[in-house]
């Protein structure tokens, strides 16, 4: 049985980023002996012009019958309107959930020809190795309930709610637990559980787990403003970073940013063995720079690179996908956001040369 791959390139710069990534899969295909099953599907703002839903459910029920799905991103300030339950956003969270992907691991790591590309000195970011697992189909993305109400004044009060239980908390956290066996064997877990319930809830949640199972990894826990600060400060620190849903999002766009450009870095988000991962490039639909040529594929072409090693079985094409993009930046090949003056097709074109 040939694997399936369904690609959601979205909207804003998500199209264009995912031409390049179907140059790779082609090339992957047509020279490297890989054999996909290649679909595409509308998502988001693209579906909801067309279909008049984020997702529809038949492109729901294609992505969990699928080996991977890849997306590019969603979302823009067309469908800024919209309500809410159609937004863009919710097809996204919608296919979270429903896929049951609640492992969000996000790499931020520095390739060394980008480390004067980082805000932050040279030192502090060069090798930086450092991966997060979010949770990502729980907390207070979905906790119930939540809602704008008005009041008896006429005032308004909204609300959303954080919801852990342990089950989430340890299907997560053996997920981290496991990677770091693998990497450098340490786990920081961050929270608040000095200020919040589902937080304390989660330190000893994650404490009994590494008790009982995972004795032989180290395990730090890390309020998480602390973390935000000790990120910008002494990232080498930390290697495999647990996080709730809420925290992770803030803080992985933080921790992208110390690498030098959010357009660099892919995501896999992973339920149960067996089960289909969803891929995804962690930089957003960038209205500004979108139809424009200009975005950076790497990001989308790496989260092609960690579909081919965690859900498609190609270990030895996700190595050498990964030292094509790592040549072509050692040669010098940069996007606009990395100070070059690449176009999307250019860049690709780099890597390909790479491969
Ligand atoms: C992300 C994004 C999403 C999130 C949005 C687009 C729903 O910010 O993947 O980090 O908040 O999870
Ligand atoms: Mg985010």
């Amino acid at each position: 049985m040939t694997n399936k791959l369904l690609l959601l390139p979205g909207d804003g710069i998500g199209p264009e980023v995912m031409t390049e990534v179907e140059r790779v899969l082609d090339r992957l295909m047509s020279r490297h002996g890989l054999k996909l099953d290649v679909e595409t599907a509308l998502f988001g703002g693209a579906s909801l012009d067309e279909e008049g839903v984020p997702i529809t459910d038949a492109v729901v029920a294609t992505a969990k019958s699928a080996q991977a799905v890849l997306m590019g991103a969603v979302g823009g300030p067309k469908w800024a309107s919209v309500a809410r339950d159609l937004r863009p956003e919710m097809g996204l969270l919608r296919l979270r959930k429903e896929m049951d992907v609640y492992a969000n691991l996000r790499p931020a790591l520095c390739f060394a020809a980008l480390a004067d590309a980082s805000g932050l000195k040279r030192h502090l970011v060069e090798g930086l190795d450092i991966v997060f697992v979010r949770e990502l189909t729980g907390g207070v993305y979905f906790g119930t309930p939540r809602g704008i109400e008005t009041l008896a004044d006429g005032s308004k009060r909204g609300f959303d709610n954080q919801v852990y239980t342990s089950a989430e908390i340890r299907r997560v956290a053996r997920v981290a637990f496991e990677l770091a066996r693998k990497r450098s064997n340490k786990v920081t877990s961050l929270e608040k559980s000095n200020v919040m319930e589902s937080g304390l809830l989660w330190r000893q949640e994650v404490t009994a787990l590494h008790a009982s199972d995972y004795s032989d990894v180290q395990l730090e826990h890390m309020y998480a403003d602390n973390a935000a600060m000790q990120l910008v400060r002494a990232p080498q620190q930390f290697d495999v970073l647990l996080t709730d849903n809420l925290f992770g999002d803030v803080l992985s766009d933080l921790a992208a940013a110390c690498t030098g450009s959010i357009g660099l870095l892919p995501s896999a988000a992973l339920g149960d063995a067996g089960k289909p991962g969803l891929y995804e490039p962690i930089h957003g639909s960038a209205p500004d720079i979108a139809g424009k040529g200009l975005a950076n594929p790497v990001a989308a072409i790496l989260s092609l690179e960690m579909a081919l090693r965690w859900s498609l079985g190609e270990v030895g094409l996700a190595d050498q996908l990964y030292r094509a993009v790592e040549a072509a930046l050692n040669n010098g090949a940069r996007t606009a956001d990395l100070g070059g003056s690449l176009s999307s097709t250019d860049m690709g074109t780099a890597i390909l040369a790479a491969l």
